[in-house]
């Protein structure tokens, strides 16, 4: 199959062209590098053995986005492509909404121009806002507490009243959890520009020296130890994810909705001692106040996808933080 990949430089864009490549498939990448860079190609090369094609420009160049579509005969587009920092967005939101919802438009248009009418959205666990219940299946009240969980929940809305005006349409949204860790080849991670803001890379860095100490942001949850519980899947597990919906999708004509996650959650203090075992590195950390719109526990009913996809998540949390800790440790080697 002939699959574009919008954002397809990045963290979890670049496992899934891995995935998609070893599986036989023909991956067009098309990226304007605003949050990864071009050196990416050469290492999904090393590890497939094959240079997917890229294209540099933005999602909203619709022409250019039409004329991909088109020259590549691209029949399935798996769409990354977005600005994804929660406090930035509090303070750009206008980018945001630009970035991500009009990106999408422009997307949605080339798409009905080119006659290309399979789409796999990336989502997240952020559109069901403060949980009601737990653990959160595809039913639970939306709602969005940031710019950014907003920008996510306007283009499911976009996508879905698409997929009603026309039957030849098949979309699927897929509501990540807390993607985490890297390829098992320490070539591919996830490699923020700035300071990390999730916890992950945030106590790579930290392991490495880079980083003084972990912030642990409130200890006083109604959680087991009082930090926040999350719901870590492992990049690759969510790559298999993808290629599971892809194929699915082309027997289900329509909208549909699907939660990728493991259904476990691990606490703050949990993950800072698989990270310190798996590096063999102390992760100091210190207690501080609460983070301004986090929840206290956020974990996924992985059900749905089980009994569509026949997918679930393999991969353990020891796993996810040696991957993790072998990329971060070829990123200072070079
Ligand atoms: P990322 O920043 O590593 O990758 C996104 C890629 O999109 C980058 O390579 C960036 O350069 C590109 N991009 C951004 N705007 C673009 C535009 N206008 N035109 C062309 N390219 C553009 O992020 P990621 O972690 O790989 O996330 C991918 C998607 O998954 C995002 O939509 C994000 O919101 C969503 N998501 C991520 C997480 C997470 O924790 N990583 C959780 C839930 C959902
Ligand atoms: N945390 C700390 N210190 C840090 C960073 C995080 O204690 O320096 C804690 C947070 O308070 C939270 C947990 O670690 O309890 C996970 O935080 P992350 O920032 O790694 O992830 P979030 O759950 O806040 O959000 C992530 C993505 C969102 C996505 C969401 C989906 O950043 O884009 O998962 O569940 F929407």
């Amino acid at each position: 199959m002939n699959v574009l990949l919008t954002g397809g430089m990045g963290y979890i864009g670049s496992h899934v062209a891995v995935t998609l490549l070893q599986a036989g498939h023909r991956v067009i990448l098309y990226d304007n590098l605003r949050n990864s860079e071009a050196g990416i190609l050469a290492r999904i090369a090393k590890i497939t053995g094959q240079t997917p094609v890229f294209i540099q420009a933005d999602i909203r160049a619709t022409k250019t986005l039409t004329d991909t579509l088109q020259q590549h005969t691209v029949e399935a587009v798996l769409h990354f492509a977005g600005l994804k920092a929660v406090g930035e967005s509090a303070q750009k939101p206008v980018e945001y909404y630009a970035n991500n919802v009009e990106g999408t438009i422009s997307l949605m248009q080339a798409m009905q121009e080119a006659e290309v009418r399979s789409l796999v959205f990336s989502s997240s666990a952020t559109v069901y806002g403060e949980p009601r219940y737990l653990p959160l299946d595809e039913a639970h009240p939306l709602a969005a507490t940031n710019p950014y969980g907003r920008s996510k929940l306007h283009i499911e809305e976009m996508l879905r009243d698409l997929s009603i005006s026309d039957p030849l349409w098949r979309v699927i949204s897929l509501r990540y959890f807390n993607p985490a860790g890297a390829h098992e080849s320490g070539l591919l991670g996830e490699k923020p520009v700035a300071v990390p803001n999730n916890l992950m890379p945030y106590m790579a860095r930290v392991a490495t020296g880079e980083l003084k100490e972990l912030s642990v942001f409130g200890n006083d949850y109604p959680t087991p130890d009082g930090t926040g519980v999350r719901d870590y899947i492992h990049v690759m597990d969510l790559a298999e994810g993808h290629m599971a919906a892809l194929f699915w999708l082309a027997e289900h004509p329509g909208w549909h909705t699907l939660n990728l996650g493991t259904g476990q959650g691990y606490s703050v203090l949990e993950m800072v001692a698989a990270f310190a075992k798996a590096s063999g590195r102390a992760v100091p950390y210190r207690i501080a106040p609460r983070r301004k719109g986090d929840v206290a526990a956020c974990y996924a009913d992985p059900e749905k996808a089980r009994r569509e996809l026949g997918w679930q998540a393999r991969r353990d949390l020891a796993e996810m933080c040696a991957s993790a800790w072998k990329f971060q440790k070829q990123l200072q080697t070079g």
